[in-house]
């Protein structure tokens, strides 16, 4: 299982809780306002060192202390390894086994989680950063250099409108361009690769949620006839008008075809949200086959929005890929979920377990 114990500390209405967590199944109930998203919130800052909602440090800190503390014990492998996040004004701690090494890396490493809550129809909606964000955490857990290229890329890109900013002359820029691109192209290749692996499983989650052909479209961030270096070339005058760069990977979208139409354009949000959610397990069936280990997933509120026919559905694919999960609900059953779950309670920043 991902995680056996979980303890959370001054994390937004949270006090002090401790969750002795079953190995499959988890349903955390309470009334409105509760602490059900708090308690979700929780988990997944521990396997990813900052807000899945994108909240800042102050928000999340209990209101009238100075920091919060997340701690859980997690299997990595065979073994067992101890994962703790301090959190305060001066700026947040990771921990892992008392190494405080390898930051939010690390953690996504230790813990690897996925959600599926409310806003997750933004998946298919928002903005592109999401979804590039979403294949790059495949490509991130099924391809082992594929952190350190990003981690070059990002300072490369960060090098590079820093210095279009200052309006260093056109032809230092243009003496920067091959290695930019170099770095560009191997983004492109670990997205690409990642996008080959979990295409299969979109497509098949996507029938068997929506009852329709599911595929993406992917787009690198610039075109791919004229390649990177041309398109660099080009837009030269308007990077240093504008001070940053139009077009690599950090431009790049990830399409949701829905019976080859755009998936965005969809008019049920209902819907929308289903091709989200199809979209979100077969990224952590992608990794868990990739890692060979169970996943952690976070289901918040998952029947907000679903009829109970697309929310069997749901939950049967769920249970399918064989993960640890946590949901939340208003009440103490939920719909279709496992009747062999822990059920835990919460309310006034308290958790008990009560099933
Ligand atoms: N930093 C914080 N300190 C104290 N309370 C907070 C903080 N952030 C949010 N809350 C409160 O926590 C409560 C529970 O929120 P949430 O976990 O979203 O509830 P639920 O998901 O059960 O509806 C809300 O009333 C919210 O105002
Ligand atoms: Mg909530």
């Amino acid at each position: 299982m991902p995680i056996r114990q979980f303890t959370a500390r001054n994390f937004r209405c949270l006090v002090s809780i401790e969750l002795e967590a079953d190995p499959e199944y988890n349903l955390i109930c309470g009334p409105n306002a509760s602490g059900k998203t708090s308690v979700l919130e929780a988990l997944a800052y521990l396997g990813r060192g900052k807000s899945f909602r994108g909240a800042v440090t102050t928000d999340l800190i209990r209101h009238g202390e100075r920091e919060f503390v997340l701690f859980g014990h997690v299997a990595v492998g065979a073994r067992e390894a101890k994962v703790g996040v301090r959190n305060s004004h001066e700026g947040l701690e990771i921990r892992i086994d008392g190494d405080a090494e390898g930051g939010s890396a690390a953690l996504a490493a230790a813990l690897p989680l996925q959600i599926i809550d409310p806003d997750v129809h933004n998946l298919i909606g928002g903005a592109p950063e999401q979804r590039r964000r979403y294949l790059d955490w495949i490509a991130f857990h099924v391809e082992p250099g594929f952190l350190d290229v990003w981690r070059r890329f990002r300072r490369a890109l960060k090098q590079r409108n820093a210095a279009l900013k200052s309006g260093a002359a056109a032809t230092t820029m243009e003496g920067w361009n091959a290695s930019f691109v170099e770095l560009a192209g191997r983004i492109d290749s670990g997205r690409r690769q990642a996008l080959e692996v979990v295409t299969g499983r979109l497509e098949e989650a996507g029938q068997d949620l929506v009852g329709s052909e599911v595929g993406f479209e992917y787009q690198p961030g610039w075109n791919e006839d004229r390649g990177l270096l041309k398109a660099l070339e080009d837009s030269m005058e308007r990077d240093l008008q504008q001070g940053s760069t139009q077009y690599g990977p950090h431009r790049a979208d990830l399409k949701l075809m829905y019976d080859a139409r755009r998936a965005r354009k969809l008019v049920s949000r209902g819907q929308q949200k289903l091709l989200a959610c199809a979209m979100i397990l077969a990224a952590t069936e992608t990794a868990q086959v990739a890692l060979e280990r169970p996943l952690l997933l976070l289901l918040d509120d998952p029947a907000a929005e679903l009829d109970s026919h697309s929310l069997r559905r749901l939950m049967r694919r769920v249970v399918a890929l064989g993960c640890q999960v946590v949901a939340t609900s208003l009440e103490t059953k939920l719909q279709f979920f496992p009747e062999a779950a822990s059920v835990f309670h919460v309310e006034h920043g308290d958790l008990k377990r009560v099933g």
